[in-house]
């Protein structure tokens, strides 16, 4: 069966990588074939487990570029050599520009990790995310997979799913849960979503 060449992005650990290349492994994503893992960091745990998986990996470094143009390009470089289709942000801490996410507008998904529009945009990443909310005190919070246009986690959203917040969390133990019941569960789905529907487009155009 076809399946949308997809290149992951990463900068960190790579839990929600790993919970995309386990859902390819189980069948649960049949649209898409993680072609390539892309990093910024060349330090980033989620490179080894992409090449765990046999997957090819490649990373741009901000620091080896001029200007974030120039990191951009090297990026579109990359992905036209590998004729990428459908790009998937887990946990890539760069924010890319308008003329990259107009470039593959539809194609860029991105999971965030709280209920967008709360704790979300430029400064809301990782921990800062669960410190932000805890600080708040809101008692649910939880996690969104967001189609990625020129406004950081400003585009559409794919889906969501809430998470309660327990009296003695902390963020650390808030980041766990949250990764644990929302964005492992649906950023495959999403992924396997979105990927089935640019398979279908595919076959129309065809
Ligand atoms: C995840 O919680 C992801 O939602 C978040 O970074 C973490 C990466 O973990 N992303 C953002 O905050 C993007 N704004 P991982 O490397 O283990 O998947």
């Amino acid at each position: 069966m076809e399946k949308v060449k997809t290149a992951v992005f990463v900068s960190g650990g790579g839990t929600n990588l790993q919970a995309i290349i386990d859902a390819c492994g189980k069948g649960e994503i049949k649209s898409a074939r993680i072609a390539l893992v892309l990093s910024d960091n060349v330090g980033a745990f989620a490179l080894r487990r992409a090449e765990s998986a046999g997957i090819a990996t490649a990373v741009v470094a901000k620091k080896e570029c001029s200007d974030k143009a120039d990191f951009e390009r090297k990026i579109l470089k990359i992905l036209r050599e590998n004729e990428i289709e459908f790009i998937v942000l887990a946990g890539f801490m760069s924010i890319l520009g308008a003329e990259f996410t107009q470039r593959y507008a539809g194609r860029i998904i991105n999971v965030h990790p709280s209920l967008i529009p709360s704790f979300c945009g430029e400064g809301f990443y990782g921990l800062r995310v669960h410190k932000a909310a805890l600080a708040r005190g809101v008692k649910v919070t939880g996690a969104t997979v967001h189609f990625v246009n020129e406004i950081t986690d400003g585009g559409e959203i794919i889906m969501q799913k809430a998470v309660n917040v327990e009296e003695n969390d902390t963020p650390e133990s808030l980041q766990q849960r949250v990764m644990r019941e929302a964005e492992w569960v649906i950023f495959p789905l999403a992924v396997e979503k979105v990927a089935s529907e640019l398979l279908a487009k595919k076959t129309i155009n065809a």
